[in-house]
C-alpha cells in the first residue's frame, strides 16, 4: 500500500489553480505507483475549522457549518472535474475525524507534552500561525499577512523538548524533505532553537473543543491529524499509517516537517516517510489574490480543457520547488508543441502508413533491434529516476526526447519509400516504432492517463504497465486501424 496525501484545503474561499496543482501532483504520483502494481490510498480533503473560516462565514451571514458544507463541495467538484482519483475526501468537521483529534489530544496531554500556560505574542489569522516579534517584517507576518497581538491563556505543546530528537531524525533521514534546498531551510530553522508551541485558542469558538475547558484545539493540530483520520482508522489501529508521502506547498512546510513530526514523536507514532514541498503558481508574476483580481479559476479552465492538459502543463512548466507563472496561452502552445507535434505526430505518421498499406495487416515476426532497445532503455531508466525524485519536468523531457528520436528514426528510415519497395523491412521498422510508442505511452500515463490509454489502444497494447512492459509481445499478426489524432489542438 502506498499512502499519499494532499494538504487539506482551507474552505474560506473557493479553489484556485494552486489548489489544483497540489491535487494534480498527488494524482500523478498515485498513477505512477499504480503502474508499478502498488495499491494506493490517496487522501485529500478540506480544513474547515479556525478563526479564518469563522470570519468568512460571518461575512456571508452564514452559520459556519452551512458555509463549510457549501465551500467543501466546490473542492469535491474540482477533484471530480479534474479527474483526480482520490480514495478518501477528508473533512475536519466529520465526527470520526474529531474523535481521532481528541484521542491525540488526550494522549499528548496525559504524557505531559501539552500543558497550560499563557501566550503573549503575534497571531496571523490568514496563516493561522503564531509569529515571534523578530520574524515580523514592517509590522506584518513574513508571508505579508496582518498580525494581531494576543495575550491569552492557552495550552502549549512542549516543542522545545524535541529539537535534538528532530535534528537526529533529520540526520538519519536525508530524504525526509524534498527538494533538498527546502530541507536545509527546515534544518536551519530547527537548529536555531524551538519555542513551545501554542496549541489552543480561547477567542475562537469554531473548532474542536479541548476536553473540560473553554479552549478550542489549534487548527493546525486538528488539520494535521487528518492524515491519520484519513486512513479511516483510529489511533488504536494504525495499519495504514505512516504515510509514504505528504505533498505540500512550501508555505506550509514548517508545519509538516517540524511540528507534525514532533507531535508524532511525542505520541510515539511513526513519522511520515517523505514530505515533498512544491512552489507557487503566480498570475502575471504576482501572488494570486482577490484584491488584485488575478485569481485563476481551475473550474473555468477545466470546462475548456481536458484535465490532463492542465496537469501536463503544470508539471512540465514548473520545476519542483520553484515558482512559476500560469499562462493559458503557454499551456495551449505546449499542448501543441509537445503533445500534438512531437508525440502525436510520431504515432500518427507511422500508424497511418501502416494502416494504408498491405491491407493494414502487419507481421509481428520481429528480430530485436539492439540499437533501438538501447535508446529506449536509456530514456526509460532516466524517466524512472526522475519520477522517483519527483523531477516531473525532467521525466516529461525524457518522454519528449524519445518522441523526437522516434520522429528522426522515421525521417531516416523513410518508410514511405520502403512501404512500396520492401514491405518486410517496413514491418521491421514499424515494430521498432511500435515498441518505442509503447514506452512513450506508459511514460505519459501518470500525466495524461486518458490520452496514454488512447495511444495504447491505437497500437493494440492495452493493459501494459511498468511491471509487464519489458516482456510485452504481440500474440498474433497485427491489424492497424485508421489512427485518429489523439491530441486535439487546444481542447
Ligand atoms: N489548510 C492548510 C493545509 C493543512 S494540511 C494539514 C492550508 N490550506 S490552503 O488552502 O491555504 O493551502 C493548501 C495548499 O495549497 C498548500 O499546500 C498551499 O501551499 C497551496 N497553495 C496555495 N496557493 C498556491 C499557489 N498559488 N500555487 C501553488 N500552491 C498553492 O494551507
Amino acid at each position: 500500500m502506498y499512502y499519499i496525501t494532499s494538504p487539506i484545503f482551507y474552505v474560506n474561499d473557493v479553489p484556485h489553480i494552486g489548489h489544483f496543482y497540489n491535487m494534480a501532483i498527488c494524482n500523478t504520483i498515485s498513477i505512477y505507483q499504480k503502474m508499478w502494481g502498488m495499491k494506493v490510498h490517496f487522501m485529500t480533503g478540506t480544513d474547515e475549522h479556525g478563526q479564518k473560516i469563522a470570519t468568512s462565514a460571518a461575512q456571508k451571514n452564514m452559520h459556519p457549518q452551512d458555509f463549510v458544507d457549501l465551500v467543501a463541495q466546490s473542492f469535491v467538484n474540482l477533484a471530480q472535474q479534474g479527474n483526480i482519483q482520490y480514495t478518501v475526501f477528508r473533512r475536519t468537521t466529520a465526527q470520526d475525524h474529531k474523535d481521532v483529534v481528541l484521542e491525540m489530544w488526550n494522549k499528548l496531554h496525559q504524557s505531559g507534552a501539552i500543558y497550560l500556560g499563557k501566550y503573549e505574542g503575534w497571531y496571523a489569522v490568514r496563516d493561522e500561525a503564531f509569529y515571534d516579534q523578530h520574524e515580523l517584517i514592517d509590522g506584518k507576518a513574513p508571508t505579508g499577512a496582518e498580525v494581531k497581538y494576543i495575550q491569552e491563556e492557552c495550552y502549549f505543546f512542549n516543542l522545545s523538548q524535541w529539537q535534538n530528537k528532530l535534528l537526529d531524525f533529520y540526520q538519519q533521514h536525508p530524504d525526509f524533505v524534498k527538494p533538498s534546498s527546502r530541507y536545509n531551510e527546515v534544518i536551519s530553522f530547527v537548529s536555531s532553537g524551538l519555542r513551545d508551541l501554542a496549541v489552543s485558542r480561547l477567542n475562537t469558538q469554531w473548532g474542536i473543543s479541548v476536553p473540560d475547558s473553554n479552549h478550542v484545539i489549534y487548527v493546525w493540530l486538528d488539520a494535521l491529524m487528518s492524515y491519520i483520520s484519513g486512513t479511516n482508522h483510529s489511533l488504536q489501529d494504525l495499519s495504514a499509517w505512516p504515510a509514504d508521502l505528504h505533498v505540500v506547498g512550501k508555505d506550509i512546510l514548517r508545519f509538516h516537517a517540524v511540528y507534525w513530526p514532533a507531535f508524532l514523536m511525542a505520541a510515539e507514532l511513526h513519522l511520515p516517510k517523505c514530505i515533498l514541498a512544491h512552489g507557487w503558481w503566480l498570475s502575471s508574476g504576482e501572488k494570486m489574490s482577490k484584491s488584485l483580481g488575478n485569481v485563476i479559476d481551475p473550474i473555468k479552465l477545466l470546462q475548456k480543457y481536458e484535465p490532463h492538459y492542465l496537469t501536463y502543463f503544470m508539471l512540465k512548466e514548473m520545476g519542483m520547488g520553484q515558482d512559476g507563472d500560469f499562462s493559458e496561452e503557454r499551456m495551449v502552445a505546449r499542448i501543441e508543441s509537445d503533445l500534438a507535434n512531437k508525440i502525436g505526430n510520431f504515432f500518427h505518421r507511422m500508424l497511418s502508413m501502416a494502416y494504408k498499406h498491405s491491407d493494414s495487416k502487419r507481421t509481428t515476426n520481429y528480430s530485436k533491434n539492439q540499437d533501438v532497445d538501447f535508446v529506449i532503455s536509456k530514456h526509460y531508466e532516466s524517466f524512472h529516476a526522475n519520477m522517483r525524485n519527483f523531477a516531473f519536468n525532467k521525466a516529461i523531457d525524457n518522454i519528449l526526447d524519445l518522441a523526437d528520436w522516434g520522429n528522426k528514426y522515421v525521417d531516416l528510415a523513410k518508410p514511405w519509400e520502403l512501404v512500396k519497395t520492401d514491405i518486410a523491412l517496413f514491418d521491421q521498422h514499424l515494430m521498432d516504432c511500435l515498441k518505442t510508442m509503447r514506452y512513450i505511452a506508459v511514460m505519459l500515463m501518470p500525466f495524461a492517463p486518458a490520452k496514454a490509454n488512447e495511444l495504447l489502444q491505437q497500437i493494440k497494447a492495452t493493459d501494459v504497465n511498468y511491471t509487464n512492459i519489458d516482456s510485452f509481445e504481440y500474440s498474433e499478426n497485427l491489424t492497424i486501424d485508421a489512427p485518429k489524432a489523439v491530441f486535439l489542438k487546444s481542447s
